[in-house]
């Protein structure tokens, strides 16, 4: 192996073991730390929970400064330079010296941005950028949309029929998938920050939209439910409301709806829902509407919103070139029926060659369902909403 394998085998490692803080470090990136001395691993770490050390911190932890001198370390995301939760990493590196460090991209965090690799230069350790860039960057592609953006990463998951249909015309979908696509459903629930739906599915289903998982499979965190429900029309019976002490619960609604009812309004109020209100012409405005939810959702600190359906809501994001990934489980029925529901609404495309591609795509069977995920290529022309 040269050294250009050696470190892309390196930081491979660091990669894989980054994973392991998905869901539980959120809003803040995921990182993998791996020190190699003489062609050997001799210590790794990643960034577990929000709050704790540092992905540098565990891997350094421990380690005599005479071995570290010869060491290599690669790391997925650019050491810290600044005093957040925890102590700048740039500093254990100055503490006691490696002989070269690996990192496989820049951090924009504005108070990172550059500083902690230049720190590393001016203490005369050699550093090496970009090994790995691009799976760094698709590792933490919600960390760095938020950053760029001030948005969420958008995940729409649906269950569909053979025949596309996520309903038949009675409003019926349940269930479409099986148990165990249905599980995979919860776990993606149990590392998300918030799950979105709109009013007629909680009207048809009255979901309750929580992670349930067995003993066994931690729930990294607890989503916040958002309904879009511009009429304000779900019921304070709706097992949503009935769980909104315990779970948030957040509806969008427009203004002129919550003032026409007031009393449920309060009611809402009092069961512990929270409300965002647009003025009618946001409201109305299905593209603005959702990036202003979006932008809200980012603001409480989410990196990801899970959409639950149904077909108008993911209409509009698609529409509105706001989706960013797609998880779709695909049962082996046939429902049949013009009145049946097609997962995706909206105005759609015009031109089957402007349907939206993917990257990143992986199928896999399920016991007989069979599950796609994907990440949307954007295409430029299309992705800001500029719908024919
Ligand atoms: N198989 C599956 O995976 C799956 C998943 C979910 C749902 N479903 C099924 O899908 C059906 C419901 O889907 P659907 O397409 O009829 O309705 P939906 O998308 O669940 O909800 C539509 C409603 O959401 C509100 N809404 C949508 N976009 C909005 C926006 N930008 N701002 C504010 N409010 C917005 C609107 O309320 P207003 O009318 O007040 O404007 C609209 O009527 C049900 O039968 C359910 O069982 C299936």
């Amino acid at each position: 192996m040269n050294r250009e394998n050696r470190d892309e085998h390196w930081m491979k490692l660091a990669l894989e073991l980054a994973k392991g803080g998905e869901g539980w470090v959120e809003p803040n990136p995921m990182v993998g730390c791996v020190v190699v001395c003489d062609g050997e691993l001799i210590s790794s770490g990643y960034h577990e929970r929000f709050g704790g050390p540092h992905a540098e911190v565990q891997a350094l932890r421990g380690l005599d400064a005479e071995r570290l001198s010869r060491s290599t370390v690669y790391v997925t995301l650019e050491p810290c330079a600044h005093h957040g939760k925890t102590p700048p990493c740039v500093d254990l590196f100055l503490e006691r010296p490696v002989r070269r460090v690996v990192v496989a991209m820049e951090d924009p965090f504005a108070q990172v941005s550059g500083r902690g690799i230049s720190k590393l230069r001016e203490a005369r350790i050699e550093v090496h950028v970009g090994v790995s860039r691009a799976e760094s960057r698709a590792l933490n592609a919600p960390y760095l949309k938020r950053l760029e953006t001030g948005l969420p990463w958008v995940i729409a998951k649906w269950a569909m029929s053979l025949d596309g249909a996520i309903a038949t015309r009675t409003g019926d979908s349940k269930w479409i998938s099986n148990a165990l696509s249905r599980h995979q459903v919860h776990r993606l629930r149990s590392r998300v920050d918030a799950i979105l739906v709109g009013s007629s599915t909680v009207l048809a289903d009255d979901p309750m939209l929580t992670a349930r998982l067995g003993p066994e499979e931690p729930i990294a965190r607890r989503a916040t439910r958002v309904v879009l429900d511009r009429r304000f029309r779900i019921g304070l019976e709706s097992q949503l409301v009935r769980s909104a002490r315990d779970v948030p619960v957040l509806v969008v609604v427009d203004r002129e709806s919550t003032r026409g009812q007031a009393a449920k309004h309060r009611a809402f109020c009092e069961a512990g829902v929270e409300f965002l209100e647009f003025e009618p012409s946001l409201a109305r405005d299905s593209r603005a509407g959702l990036e202003r939810m979006l932008r809200e959702v980012a603001d409480r600190g989410g990196s990801n919103l899970l959409v639950e359906g149904g077909a108008e809501v993911l209409g509009g994001l698609f529409d509105a070139g706001l989706v960013d990934q797609v998880e779709c489980y695909i049962g082996p029925k046939v429902i049949g029926g013009k009145g049946s529901l097609r997962a995706v609404a909206g105005m759609g495309m015009s031109e089957i060659s402007k349907g939206f591609g993917f990257e990143r795509v992986r199928w896999e069977s399920l016991e007989g369902d069979l599950h796609f995920s994907g990440v949307l290529a954007k295409c430029p022309s299309e992705t800001l909403g500029a719908l024919e």
